[in-house]
């Protein structure tokens, strides 16, 4: 048995004063089965942050890697959370290390630079590779699957979602985020989406995108209207907008990101044969106890509430982490891989030529 399977793993965090690096950290801190190990940031802050926490910090992969190279830190994984453009380069930094790795979405900007980055994964037997799309470890998420797998919508047919919210004019002060190949609600928000879809439903095959009004001075994706076809067959649309005062997107209906308000009100239903869903209110909506000839429209549908229990609060943050930690001492497998990442910045890949053609594309396949 590997030593670090018999105390809790020792994590340092890669952009750890950045947004999502802050809720990392709050959650390795947290987590009875983790420890920190170090901070990684360009930020020359960090250091205090690193003195409060009784670690080290490095201004760099490079000097960190070196530390642990030559035996002067134990370390068993690491968190990367550093702007998008970085991913890539910066992972393939940690490649034969021994460290497992979580990186967070999207996995990469292009689908060359994601399949290298598979590439050299899948040369490495020591580390542990897991790309954070932390929706798959929130509990609405893991309902839904739930229901599908258990075929309780019966055959689906179609789904229908939004994701429309007005971010913050300081959002744009960091520079990545207004340029193109780095930010954008495509790379940034519609992945979430697209690995959520097709976590659920299987691979998108076609993607067909519009786009709405800039209504800020940034050349990056703004508003852009999604038709999809999954290669099952099912087919999908998909408004998504970060300039909206609106009450409908993943975090406004689940509170999954507590530094957004929410309010619950759905944003995404599914549809089936046999029933329909929508998140987060978990109601499925069916004709199940009624006799054959009754299971049409006109006829009063029946509400069942049950994928509502699986909710337990706990944020997806926290269960990513436990996932994980439970994938680096090879527990389970990482939910979820490279290749899921991949696929889903392979969905971006189709959306951007869709949007430059005008014509619908094609999401390749590897
Ligand atoms: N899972 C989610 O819900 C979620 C939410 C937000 C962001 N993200 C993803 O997390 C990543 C970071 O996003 P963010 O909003 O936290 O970004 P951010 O700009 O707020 O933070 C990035 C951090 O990385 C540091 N940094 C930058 N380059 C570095 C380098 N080369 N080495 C070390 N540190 C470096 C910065 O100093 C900063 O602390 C993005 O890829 C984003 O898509 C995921």
């Amino acid at each position: 048995m590997a030593e670090h399977l018999q105390r809790p793993l020792s994590i340092a965090i890669v952009g750890s004063s950045g947004f999502i690096g802050q809720y990392h950290l709050q959650h390795v801190l947290q987590e009875k089965d983790s420890e920190l190990a170090a901070l990684i940031d360009t930020a020359p802050s960090v250091a205090t942050t690193a003195m409060q926490h009784d670690v080290p910090h490095f201004k760099n992969v490079d000097e960190f890697l070196e530390a642990y190279k030559s035996g002067d830190l134990a370390v068993d994984a690491v968190i990367l959370a550093t702007p998008t453009h970085t991913h890539v380069t910066l992972a393939q930094s940690f490649v034969g290390s021994g460290l497992s790795l979580l990186i967070e979405k999207p996995l990469s900007v292009t689908g060359g630079d994601g399949k290298s980055l598979l590439a050299l994964s899948k040369q490495d037997t020591r580390g542990v590779y897991m790309v954070g799309h932390h929706r798959r470890h929130n509990a609405y998420v893991k309902a839904i699957k739930d229901v599908l797998d258990k075929k309780k919508l019966g055959d689906i047919v179609a789904v229908n979602g939004v994701w429309a919210a007005r971010k913050h004019d300081a959002y744009y002060d960091i520079p990545w985020h207004t340029q193109v190949g780095a930010g954008g609600v495509i790379l940034t928000n519609a992945i979430h989406d697209f690995d959520m879809l097709q976590y659920w439903l299987g691979d998108i095959a076609e993607v067909f995108a519009m786009e709405g009004p800039k209504r800020r001075p940034y050349a990056v994706d703004s508003t852009v209207q999604l038709i999809f076809k999954f290669s099952s067959g099912v087919i999908g649309s998909f408004l998504l907008t970060d300039s909206s005062a609106s009450h409908v997107s993943w975090e406004a209906g689940t509170g999954d990101i507590p530094a957004f308000s929410s309010i619950g009100e759905d944003f995404l239903t599914i549809f089936g044969t046999n029933g329909s869903i929508s998140v987060p209110s978990l109601i499925r909506y069916h004709y199940d106890d009624r006799p054959e000839n009754e299971k049409n429209w006109k006829f009063p549908l029946q509400k069942d509430p049950d994928a509502m229990a699986a909710v337990d609060g706990i944020p997806a943050f926290a269960h990513q982490l436990k996932h994980f930690i439970a994938a680096t001492r090879h527990e389970v497998e990482p939910n979820c891989s490279v290749e899921d990442g991949l696929r889903a910045v392979l969905v971006t890949e189709a959306v951007f030529r869709s949007l430059k053609t005008g014509k619908p594309s094609l999401v390749e396949k590897f």
